[in-house]
């Protein structure tokens, strides 16, 4: 059919529908070789168009679309005549504006957008992006708007530096040349390469699939119906496909019921409603449908009756799926006429009643797309039922497209908006207009639709130049900012218990160890307290379990204290840190907070940040763990240690008086001061060690290799005490935020398994890890902060700093040899073995502790990254006493 018999179309005559299928010209013989190569050289010049416009700067290619703007608006009028000449449908006053939006708005848009080269700066992220065109763009253009889209496409493309090569519908290929004529001509003279806008003008669809599988063709970009949406889709290329719509619109009771009216007419009547954005069917509340329908009929719309609705029905949507084309783009009385009835002539369009009942709506033929003016009309008896309406219109054709809503009540907007899967959704303004952007509302303008994956695309935006380009990120290496976090106030040397003085509290729980208890320490403390509700939870044993916290926390939920102190080593501290969080929030699951993570800052744990209502104080009476002001509590879970970290569980204070560690026995002193020297050693190779947590290091390193024999040998000497006390609790500081390393993680795991002291468990692989770290890695720790492997120097600068030496390799021997003489010096056992480990049950247990010390989270800081393989090794000559120091 050509285009003379569409404008001939009689009422009888019927025809596929144009909009949905651009080529369904019955197919003559196949393209002639001659014609394909004829094709080939078009793609060709574009090609070499595409390759020189790559060339042009922001300012050249802003000239030639200013230049396009221009022209095309000045031919705005001339191309709408055309096209309704061409097409035969529509209204030309509408295709002006049409193709007013296609320049005029688009123009402004585009005006100042940078499109070329550096398009975006974020100098804060270090994220620069630069814009490079596709290529060469292959154009489908439709039927219903053939001026306006060739306009805007053709301008979107030059805006990119892309060539394109226009496929119009066979039923537009005159409108759609002339419009390239126009543009090319005005874009030429000012610069655009030429072969940069083409139209490959003939209806012959194995040109068309030619096209599509042509591999100088980079990108299809398609708006059509959903036949060529689906062939373009399966050519297998990148590409942009858009597709029909059928757009509901719902009015609910609180609308602006005469503006909604407008609004409508505004809209279904525009270019005789042939875009796709048009409503469709409209849903009205009960409540409102009748003055409603007083008001359309008042502003001009026909309301059918049954026997006008069947002659419609049958004339247009006659013959199955195929739409009458001489049913579209009619202005409403020549449709009346052409399907055989009457209506005023100055009707503008004509509603036609759907039923309620959702079933029957769902088989009605009008429930479809209509591009022309008849308008479906539903009574909605509740919001659910006229929001379940408009999801069945949506249903039939119009998924991904447009719909529209018009309420006062922002809930019902909400309710429409979350059901509805359109990639538009219009609120109190007409859609056909509205959808095309920048007149109703500040979408972006465009004659193309992107109707996410329901309708075959691959976006849901109003695209435009965004999509026509290829952005390439350029990524600066970025070294996230860090932290030093400590808690609010430490009291330290001896004496520092009188401050519990100053704390206020009405009711206290003192949490301890059943040896506290007999050794006075409790009643020190006691006698502190500025209350007489003093209760006392003596119940935590070394290494503490799920169930002391779980009895902690249920004395904890009965006293309802403000205050709790934690009276004794790591373990009472840990315990008391879990209780109070258990008490505050009993909601909260053991197993989701020590959920493992790769990075600190990104993990899924989520722990509660709201303030405490429970006061901790942290009272040590050991010199090691550094718990009273760290953020981790390590738990004994089965056969495993479980580390809840977060600086919520930091204690509020910390008391630090090492007149409560006089009593240690010289065992004590020996593993929890090893401990300390473990979290010194492990901080300052850790991936986050900054020069904050360094200072700490070194301070509490030096600290306790002179201050730990003193201790050892004369448990009473409060000189070597304090020393020991502060540096266990600087050494706290440091890992509190450099966190500790793969030392940590085989001494959880032996521990746990074979019920080793931390400290000792430590000690027994602090010399192994030591020349492990300070290897060359088998397998470096990806950590942007840490772009060199700095382990050994660090270790040499720290031991520098405590042993001399003059050149690093020096001193970090002078280090490694340190820390063996003072584990020897306290007659710490240097294997498993000597910890009374008998060797079958290491060697049976041996797998698992590797994979249990794999995924401890300590390794996340060490630096480098522990393969299970080396982990067991290291498990292995901790069993029998590794290296001894060979130097
Ligand atoms: N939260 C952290 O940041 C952190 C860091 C490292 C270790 N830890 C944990 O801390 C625990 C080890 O703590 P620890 O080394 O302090 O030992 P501990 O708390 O397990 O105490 C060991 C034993 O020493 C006794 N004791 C404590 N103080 C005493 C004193 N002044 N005089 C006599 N006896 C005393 C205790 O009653 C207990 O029987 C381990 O569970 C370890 O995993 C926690
Ligand atoms: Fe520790």
């Amino acid at each position: 059919m050509t285009e003379t018999d569409v404008r001939r179309a009689t009422p009888t005559e019927t025809a596929p529908v144009p909009e949905p299928e651009p080529h369904p010209v019955p197919e003559a013989a196949t393209p002639s070789d001659v014609r394909l190569a004829e094709v080939d050289l078009l793609v060709e010049r574009a090609t070499d168009a595409a390759r020189e416009f790559r060339t042009l700067d922001q300012q050249q290619v802003d000239a030639i679309v200013a230049a396009m703007v221009r022209a095309g608006l000045r031919a705005a009028p001339q191309l709408a005549e055309l096209a309704i000449e061409e097409t035969g449908f529509g209204v030309f006053e509408d295709k002006v504006v049409k193709n007013y939006v296609a320049t005029e708005f688009l123009g402004d848009y585009l005006h100042d957008r940078r499109t070329v080269g550096v398009i975006e700066e974020d100098a804060e992220h270090g994220i620069v992006r630069i814009a490079e065109p596709i290529g060469v763009v292959l154009a489908i253009t439709p039927v219903t708007n053939p001026t306006s889209t060739v306009l805007y496409k053709a301008i979107v493309a030059a805006k990119t530096r892309n060539a394109i090569l226009f496929r119009p519908s066979p039923y537009a290929v005159r409108c759609c040349e002339r419009s390239v004529e126009i543009l090319r001509e005005a874009a030429e003279a000012a610069g655009m390469p030429p072969g940069a806008l083409q139209v490959v003008p003939d209806s012959e669809r194995a040109v068309t699939h030619h096209l599509f599988r042509h591999p100088l063709v980079d990108f299809i970009w398609v708006t059509g119906g959903p036949k060529i949406v689906a062939l373009a889709n399966a050519a297998g290329k990148p590409g942009l496909s858009v597709g029909p719509g059928n757009a509901p619109v719902y009015v609910h009771r609180t609308a602006d019921l005469s503006g909604a009216v407008v609004d409508i007419l505004i809209s279904k009547t525009f270019d005789a409603s042939v875009i796709c954005p048009a409503e469709q069917t409209c849903i009205v509340d009960d409540e409102v449908a009748d003055t409603m329908l007083a008001e359309f009929a008042r502003m001009g719309a026909h309301l059918l009756t049954p026997d006008q609705v069947d002659l419609l029905v049958a004339f247009a949507f006659g013959s199955g799926d195929a739409v009458n084309m001489a049913a579209l783009g009619q202005q409403a009385p020549q449709l009346a006429a052409r399907a055989g009835f009457e209506v005023a002539a100055d009707t503008k369009i004509l509603l036609a009643p759907l039923p309620s009942d959702l079933d029957a709506l769902a088989g009605h033929p009008l429930l479809r797309e209509k591009l022309m003016p008849v308008l479906g009309f539903v009574r909605a008896s509740s919001v659910e039922h006229g929001v379940a309406a408009a999801v069945l219109v949506t249903e039939r054709g119009g998924l991904g497209h447009t719909s529209a809503v018009y309420a006062r009540d922002p809930a019902v907007v909400d309710a429409f908006s979350s059901a509805v899967r359109t990639g538009r959704i219009l609120v109190n303004a007409p859609t056909a207009v509205g959808a095309l952007g920048g007149v109703y509302n500040s979408l972006t303008p465009t004659f193309s639709l992107g109707c996410g994956t329901w309708g075959g695309s691959t976006t849901t935006e109003n695209v435009n130049v965004t999509q026509l380009l290829n952005v390439k990120t350029v990524s600066r290496r970025r070294t996230p900012p860090q932290w030093f976090r400590v808690p609010s106030t430490t009291y330290f040397n001896a004496g520092a218990l009188d401050n519990l003085r100053d704390v206020e509290c009405e009711v206290a729980v003192i949490v301890t160890d059943p040896d506290s208890e007999t050794r006075g320490v409790i009643d020190l403390v006691r006698g502190k307290l500025r209350t007489s509700h003093v209760h006392v939870f003596s119940e935590v044993e070394a290494e503490p379990d799920e169930h002391v916290v779980r009895r902690g926390v249920e004395l904890l939920d009965r006293v309802r204290p403000d205050l709790v102190v934690a009276v004794g080593g790591g373990s009472v501290i840990d315990a008391a840190k879990a209780m109070r969080l258990f008490h505050e929030h009993p909601e909260q699951q053991l197993d989701e907070l020590t959920l493992p993570f790769l990075d600190p800052r990104k993990r899924m744990a989520d722990f509660p940040q709201d303030p405490h209502t429970v006061r901790l104080v942290a009272v040590p009476t050991t010199a090691g763990t550094g718990s009273e002001v760290s953020p981790a509590a390590v738990l004994t879970v089965g056969t495993r240690k479980e580390t809840l970290v977060d600086y919520s569980l930091v204690p509020d204070m910390a008391v630090v008086d090492p007149v409560l560690t006089l009593s240690m026995p010289p065992e004590l002193t020996v593993d929890s001061g090893i401990d300390a020297l473990t979290h010194a050693l492990e901080a300052v190779v850790s991936i986050f060690a900054s020069p904050y947590t360094d200072a700490f290091c070194v301070q509490a390193a030096r600290l306790i290799f002179d201050a730990l024999p003193r201790a050892y040998d004369d448990p009473g000497d409060l000189a070597a005490r304090t020393d020991m006390a502060n540096a266990a609790t600087l050494a706290g500081l440091a890992f509190s935020n450099a966190f500790v390393g793969t030392n940590h993680a085989l001494a959880h795991a032996v521990g746990a398994r074979f019920g080793i002291a931390h400290g000792r468990a430590n000690g027994i692989f602090l010399p192994l890890v030591l020349r492990y770290n300070a290897a060359l890695p088998s397998k470096f720790m990806p950590a942007p902060g840490y772009s060199a492997y700095v382990a050994p120097d660090k270790y040499a600068q720290l031991g520098r700093v405590v042993f001399g030496g003059r050149e690093p390799e020096e001193s970090r021997r002078r280090l490694f040899r340190g820390v063996e003489s003072l584990l020897d010096r306290l007659d710490m056992p240097r294997s498993l073995r000597a910890a009374g480990v008998a060797q079958d049950e290491f060697e049976r247990a041996l797998p698992e502790l590797a994979m249990t010390a794999f995924e401890d989270l300590s390794n996340r800081t060490n630096p480098r990254m522990p393969l299970v393989r080396e982990l067991s090794e290291l498990l292995s000559a901790g069993f029998d006493g590794g290296v001894r120091d060979a130097h």
